[in-house]
């Protein structure tokens, strides 16, 4: 009678063990997944939100080569979404106009390491003041450590003639033009 109570016991100890084991195991997958998970949203997220923002009518836009050489900037208002939080923030980028059927627009950030060019109206250059990668009005490199030319956005005119930008993001410091983000 005593040795079936005890055969009970360390059964039921040995239950509780299994059980205890299982919940842990699971428990532990489930954090170890999460990183992967959330990996795998956040590269989503890249492609689920770009969105063309609207730059300006296409008339309104001066010609980049007469009578003057200079290139046009534009801000607008970009919206970026980040799971559940939406933000609006101004962004900006570059268009060259040589006819109304030749618009090309590039992305304001230096493709050698990030920063933000400028158009210096004397040289009729873009220069960039970080390590002074300089590119012509069309967006070859001229000198300067930048490894690849400027880097060119999608565009498409519509709304009765209205330039539509999609602002994307890419990866720096390399020949390729990769996209990374929206
Ligand atoms: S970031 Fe522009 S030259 Fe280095």
């Amino acid at each position: 009678m005593e040795e079936s109570k005890d055969r009970v016991k360390n059964l039921s100890r040995r239950s509780f063990f299994k059980v205890a084991t299982l919940g842990i195991g699971t428990a532990a997958s489930f954090l170890l997944g999460l990183p992967l998970i959330g990996s795998i949203v956040g590269k989503g997220k890249i492609f689920l939100h770009k969105t063309y923002s609207r730059l300006v009518p296409v008339k309104d836009i001066p010609n980049s080569f007469s009578p003057v050489k200079r290139p046009s900037k534009y801000h607008f208002p970009k919206t970026d979404q980040d799971a559940y939080i939406t933000t609006k923030k101004m962004e900006n980028v570059w268009v060259v106009k040589k006819s109304e059927k030749e618009i090309t627009t590039f992305s304001p950030i230096c493709p050698h390491l990030g920063c933000r060019y400028d158009w210096d109206q004397e040289k009729k250059l873009f220069v960039c003041p970080c390590h002074n990668s300089i590119y012509t009005i069309e967006g070859k490199v001229v000198s300067g450590p930048a490894p690849r030319g400027l880097d060119t956005l999608p565009t498409e005119v519509k709304d009765q003639d209205v330039l539509y930008v999609e602002y994307e993001r890419f990866k720096v410091g390399v020949p390729q033009k990769i996209i990374i983000g929206y």
